[in-house]
């Protein structure tokens, strides 16, 4: 929780900062071109207003025109110095003070008709200022001074100033409040999913995230849930894996100990005490071979199998195996035939897919009537072959097929239960399979027969 609050406020900050720093450099450049533009407003306008004055002496240049001009500026926010040529002063809108003085004083050299900008440093002096120069009958010349004083202007840019800051505040809190809203927004979805992962690694698996949409966030969560129904599934699997396991290792270990306390009776006959040996036998026999296929199964999960694959013949290979399984099949009664001539390459381990094969076949021995035929054959189908095994047998029911595959399922147990293995066979060669990089398929059809084909990649 407070990790996560952590990171909305990381992500806030940064987020904060950045948008100051941009804010500042926006703000100063703003202000800088605005303040400028105005001072160079206001000189334009000082000037324009000495070039009317101008205008106005060289049309008629008397005392009253003058008069004029001094009573026009004493009223206004300007003032005007006219001076002669030789800096002379002729008439002044109000009383000269030092700084004015100074700036009439200073030599002037070549001025444009127009006039030019004589002080405009309005942070520093007390006056803006500008000359324009007039002539009147060639000779008789002048400067028309326009001074406006920098106190206004600083007004102005100090009102400028505030409403600056005013709309710094604005934006500042605005951008707090959206900050707020987005890391909130980012983090809700970002802390529900830590909960759901706590509850997770708590072995809670009733994750309940809602819906966030599409983005990564939305892909998170869709994750999350789907890790969450993978655990479920697994703790499932692994409790009911370990239920059946006592249950089927229950049985024979119930029959070993019940026939091992009759055989020590004394009162038993010699005949009676070697078929209960038998039976226990018989039963230690199965409990063995149960615990070395869970052990096949435990290391094919753990992926620390070893296969050694080779390069093998597949049809002499089936040949060899059905020399061996041949007397069993005899004894039940059941024919076998291998269909298999060609030269098949393939990359198998030999010892592995021998325990494959015979899986199947003992299957097919032990889930089919005498006089039925099991048929093994090999075929090629675009690049790959494909190992059928094939019995006249019982048949699997279509809605057993599902799960024909998994760990220590048995169809129909009751009915097998003197024949029946311990239901491990097929996950096991379906295991090995894979670890071929093949796979298995079947196609049982109850009352007549069931066939498996296997699928491995033929060497060139
Ligand atoms: N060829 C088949 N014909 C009919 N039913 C079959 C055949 N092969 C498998 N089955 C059914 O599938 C179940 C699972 O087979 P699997 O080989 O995994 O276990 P099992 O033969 O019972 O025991 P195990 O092979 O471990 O000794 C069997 O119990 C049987 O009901
Ligand atoms: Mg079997």
């Amino acid at each position: 929780m407070i990790n996560l609050n952590k990171i909305s406020l990381k992500f806030g900050l940064w987020f904060l900062g950045a948008m100051l720093i941009l804010e500042v450099f926006l703000f100063i450049f703003l202000h800088t071109s605005m303040v400028d533009s105005r001072i160079e407003e206001e000189l334009a306008a000082l000037q324009a207003r000495g070039n009317s004055h101008r205008d106005v002496l060289e049309t008629s240049y008397k005392e009253e025109t003058l008069h004029h001009i001094a009573v026009m500026e004493a009223k206004a926010d300007t003032e005007v110095i006219i001076t002669d040529q030789n800096q002379n002063i002729i008439i002044t809108s109000s009383k000269l003070d030092k700084e004015e003085q100074t700036i009439i004083t200073k030599e002037i050299k070549q001025v444009p008709r127009d006039g030019v900008t004589l002080e405009n440093r309005w942070k520093s002096e007390k006056y803006i200022s500008t000359i324009t120069p007039f002539t009147i009958n060639q000779n008789q010349k002048g400067y028309v001074y326009m001074f406006r004083s920098t106190d206004q202007i600083q007004g102005l840019i100090s009102r400028l100033n505030h409403h600056f800051i005013a709309g710094a505040i604005m934006i500042l809190s605005l951008m707090v409040i959206t900050i707020l809203f987005l890391s909130k927004a980012l983090t809700t979805p970002l802390i529900r999913m830590k909960r759901a992962t706590e509850k997770l690694s708590k072995g809670d698996f009733s994750v309940n995230l809602p819906d966030m949409g599409n983005d990564e966030l939305g892909e998170l969560s869709r994750s999350i849930k789907i890790l969450a129904e993978d655990l479920k599934h697994l703790k499932e699997e692994r409790s009911e894996f370990l239920a059946s396991i006592s249950h089927e290792l229950r049985t024979p270990l119930t029959y070993i100990k019940g026939y091992a306390d009759v055989s020590r009776r004394k009162d038993i006959g010699e005949t009676d005490r070697d078929q209960y040996l038998s039976i226990i036998f018989e039963e230690s026999k199965k409990l063995s071979n149960m615990i070395m296929d869970l052990f096949d199964l435990a290391k094919l999960d753990k992926n620390t199998f070893v296969i050694n694959r080779m390069e093998v013949e597949l049809c002499s290979f089936l040949h060899s195996i059905y020399e061996k399984v041949l007397p069993a099949f005899k004894e039940k009664g059941v024919e076998l035939d291998v269909d298999c001539n060609k030269n098949v390459q393939v990359m198998i381990d030999p010892m592995r897919f021998e325990q494959v094969v015979f899986n199947l076949l003992d299957n097919a021995i032990k889930y089919s009537e005498p006089n039925t035929k099991t048929s093994i054959s090999v075929k090629r189908e675009n690049g790959t072959i494909v190992l059928k095994i094939e019995d006249e047998g019982y048949g699997i029911p279509q809605d057993d097929l599902p799960y024909i595959f998994d760990r220590f399922y048995r169809v129909d147990k009751s009915r097998f239960r003197g024949t029946g293995g311990s239901g491990l066979g097929l996950s096991i060669v379906k295991e090995l399979i894979e670890a071929h990089d093949g796979t298995i398929e079947i196609k049982s059809e109850q009352g007549k027969g069931t066939a498996f084909f296997i699928s491995l990649k033929e060497l060139p």
